[in-house]
């Protein structure tokens, strides 16, 4: 697929998510098979004062891209300066939110809440897309409720303002994250515009986005939530491998995403960034819960990093793929 004249080498993507999908996570699930990572959402205006939160969610890695940053804001002249500095910092897209559900964003006229007045949007999207020479794309809900379902109309509004592509997450801005996505308003906006549709909502394996991608005409599917401990969802390959060898390929990823984290990140939010992923790679073997109540009590990255290591070599599973130690018997504190 390729977005404007920029090529996305496979077909799934890392979905943004606030707070985890930082440089070291996107550039893991890049080398997993990401085609394409998203920065998590940066408000226009902070990103305009160069606060240093703003600056250090921009930080990426060269061999992540292709990059797109993510923009989150309401008033097109800011949005338009924010995005003419991201892409002087490198993006190779500039993605706009137009479904963040949080309250204390639709709340101030931002995320989803830009696809209540349409014709605001074009507005924004019209300078965003004077601002900049590389492709914006944007990212929205099927609408505002169940009453407000306007996810074709808001498509074909940006395919009229120039929008590279659009990813459709298709439930409402109501639902939040729960609930099934429904999938079938991915394909009412693919028969609705001629730019590519990225589908997202609900897929945890390639078998999914196989599925997705068939039910929908989309052209590729963003993963989020089922990528939290196993990046290596976005891999072609990863599922044929025999178990043993799965198991020494996720040991090599987990190592690889605790070093990169901890060269990225300062000691203290270094570990938040350790527990966090960690404790969601432990997810679906044996002992899950005692070793994340574990490694939730760590107090520094060496510390939670033998607490992970221990655990790992204990849940070694046997040659089906079963962990080894009963999911009932005590794990070890060490
Ligand atoms: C913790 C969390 C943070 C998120 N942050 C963002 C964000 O910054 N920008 C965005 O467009 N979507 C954000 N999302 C939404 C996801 O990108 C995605 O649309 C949603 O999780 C549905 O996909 P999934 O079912 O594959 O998880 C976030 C979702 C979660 C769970």
């Amino acid at each position: 697929m390729k977005i404007g004249s920029v090529e996305i080498p496979s077909v799934t993507r890392l979905a943004p998510m606030a707070g985890i999908t930082n440089a070291p996570f996107r550039l893991i699930a890049r080398e997993c098979g990401s085609g394409l990572t998203t920065t998590e959402e940066m408000d226009a205006a902070a990103l305009s004062m160069h606060t240093p939160h703003a600056d250090a969610i921009a930080a990426y890695y060269p061999e992540e891209r292709p990059l797109a940053m993510q923009l989150l804001g309401k008033d097109p002249d800011i949005l338009a300066r924010a995005a003419a500095r991201l892409q002087q910092l490198g993006a190779d897209i500039v993605d706009l939110n137009m479904g963040c559900p949080m309250r204390q964003i639709t709340g101030k006229g931002k995320g989803a809440a830009l696809m209540r007045d349409v014709p605001a949007a074009a507005r924004i999207l019209r300078a965003l897309r004077r601002a900049l020479t590389v492709p914006l794309t944007i990212k929205i809900r099927s609408g505002w409720d169940d009453g407000h379902l306007n996810a074709v109309e808001v498509a074909r509004m940006a395919e009229s303002e120039g929008v590279d592509a659009i990813t459709v997450h298709p439930r409402t801005r109501a639902q939040r994250h729960a609930g099934r996505a429904p999938w079938a308003i991915i394909g009412e906006v693919v028969d609705a515009v001629r730019i590519p549709v990225t589908g997202n909502g609900d897929v945890r394996s390639m078998a999914d986005a196989r599925r997705m991608m068939a039910e929908t005409g989309c052209q590729s599917v963003m993963i989020g939530r089922g990528a939290l401990g196993r990046p290596w969802v976005f891999s072609e390959s990863f599922e044929a491998l025999p178990p043993e060898a799965q198991r020494d390929d996720k040991a090599r990823v987990i190592a690889r995403h605790c070093r990169l984290i901890r060269e990225h990140f300062r000691e203290t939010y270094a570990l938040v960034q350790m527990q966090k992923h960690l404790a969601w790679y432990t997810e679906g073997l044996g002992h899950a819960s005692d070793c994340r109540r574990l490694i939730f009590q760590t107090r520094a990255a060496d510390e939670v990093w033998e607490v992970f290591e221990r655990y790992w070599d204990a849940v070694r599973p046997d040659p089906v793929g079963q962990p080894a130690v009963p999911e009932d018997a005590p794990l070890a504190a060490g």
